[in-house]
């Protein structure tokens, strides 16, 4: 008798963690940030804890409870099947432009798949309404007077540097931030890019203010580097886009590797040239375009700067990308990159257009109407580094 229970108390020992094990609770990881801003859209993506479906609800800013009434919902859903998963994308679509609404990411865990046979939820959780105001988006506004925007480059995971940069962005502060490339030196995992931007980038700002990012050289680099797109989804489907805030058109470019396709530490896994002609082709579209071409002021991010006889990839955004933007009047190009600030004014370096690097570990901040643009680049410690306007 004392053997038999002896024997039950183990098994129930035993059996206890594994029952808590086998019925974990769904929790966000990473994010939300926000991706793809437009007039009329906006994509949220997050990271959970295990495997769930997702969605996000909205509300009006009308001043009415979250729980006020039902709130419609956007599903992730991938070519109509609702995807299981621990990376969650959800767009939210047919929105009022210059509009804010308040958002929050929920999620299904799912503790057990077996395809047709049984699929079996746990507990359903979003984002805590109770303790902290849902997050806020503001669609963009083409109407506003002024864009306010910040830019940082080449952080190469120094995410502390990332934290004391935007510590006291507030919502409203930026109309945006941009990621202008080399945020990370090679992207082998999720873990990278959460780890040394995107966390702290949620915490800071990116659940409210949208966040724009620009692939550098180094974000082609590494076994998880294929997954970028999953990551940060534009309004194209390609790590180029372009978007229009206040007075601004904004192109992003992608400039692709620095040295040839051909050399060996690009593994014979480099297809650059092509890219970069394929990338040009649209670019010359998109300057056609009649929002392009109706902006008062047009501003080009592109991570390598252009370089006339220098390394290839620069060598190549100079002959590709350079002739079309010079045709289209550009009013600024900001780049990264050579881990320096550096600027070309108009006319050098075979721009009609001046180009300005932003050092790394440094943010720039931009104000522009639409006869000013105003440029200040400050220091972790908050002391301005340098300052440049442009008139139109
Ligand atoms: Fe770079």
């Amino acid at each position: 008798m004392k053997r038999l229970l002896y024997f039950f108390l183990a098994a129930l020992l035993f059996a206890l963690p594994m029952t808590a094990a086998a019925q974990p609770s769904v929790h966000v990881v990473s994010g939300p940030y926000l991706q793809a801003v437009g007039e009329r859209e906006f994509t949220v993506v997050w990271t959970t804890n295990i495997d769930a479906v997702s969605w996000v609800e909205i509300a009006p800013d009308d001043g009415t409870h979250f729980y006020n009434t039902e709130r419609p919902k956007y599903y992730q859903v991938l070519n109509g099947r609702r995807p299981i998963g621990k990376l969650h994308v959800v767009t939210v679509s047919g929105l009022e432009p210059a509009t804010t609404y308040r958002y929050r990411v929920m999620q299904n865990g799912v503790l057990v798949n077996e395809g047709r046979k049984r699929v079996i939820f746990g507990e359903g959780f979003g984002s805590d309404i109770l303790r902290h105001k849902p997050f806020e988006v503001t669609t963009l506004d083409r109407s506003k007077s002024e864009v306010a925007f910040s830019v940082v480059n080449d952080m190469h995971e120094h995410d502390s540097i990332l934290r004391v940069l935007y510590k006291d962005v507030k919502p409203g502060k930026y109309d945006f931030v941009c990621f202008n490339g080399d945020m990370t030196t090679s992207i082998d995992a999720e873990s990278e890019l959460m780890d040394h931007y995107l966390t702290s980038s949620s915490e800071l700002f990116a659940s409210d203010t949208p966040l724009y990012v620009a692939r550098g050289n180094h974000e082609n680099r590494g076994t998880f580097a294929m997954e970028w797109m999953n990551y940060f989804p534009s309004s194209t489907g390609r790590p180029y886009f372009s978007f229009r805030q206040g007075p601004v058109y904004f192109i992003v470019l992608d400039s692709g590797e620095d040295k040839p396709d051909s050399d060996i530490r690009n593994m014979d896994l480099m297809r650059s040239d092509d890219f970069r002609a394929e990338e040009a082709e649209w670019l010359a579209r998109v300057v056609e375009e009649p929002d392009f071409k109706s902006a008062p002021v047009r501003i080009v991010f592109c991570h390598m700067p252009p370089a006339p006889g220098g390394w290839h990839g620069g060598s190549e955004v100079a002959r590709l990308f350079v002739p079309i933007l010079n045709r289209a009047g550009i009013d600024l190009m900001l780049s990264a990159h050579i881990h320096r600030y550096k600027f070309w004014d108009k006319g050098e370096n075979g721009c009609d257009f001046p180009v300005l690097c932003n050092p790394n570990l440094t943010r720039m901040d931009v104000k522009a109407d639409a006869r000013n643009i105003d440029v200040k680049i400050y220091d972790a410690s908050g002391a301005l580094k340098h300052q440049n306007k442009f008139t139109k």
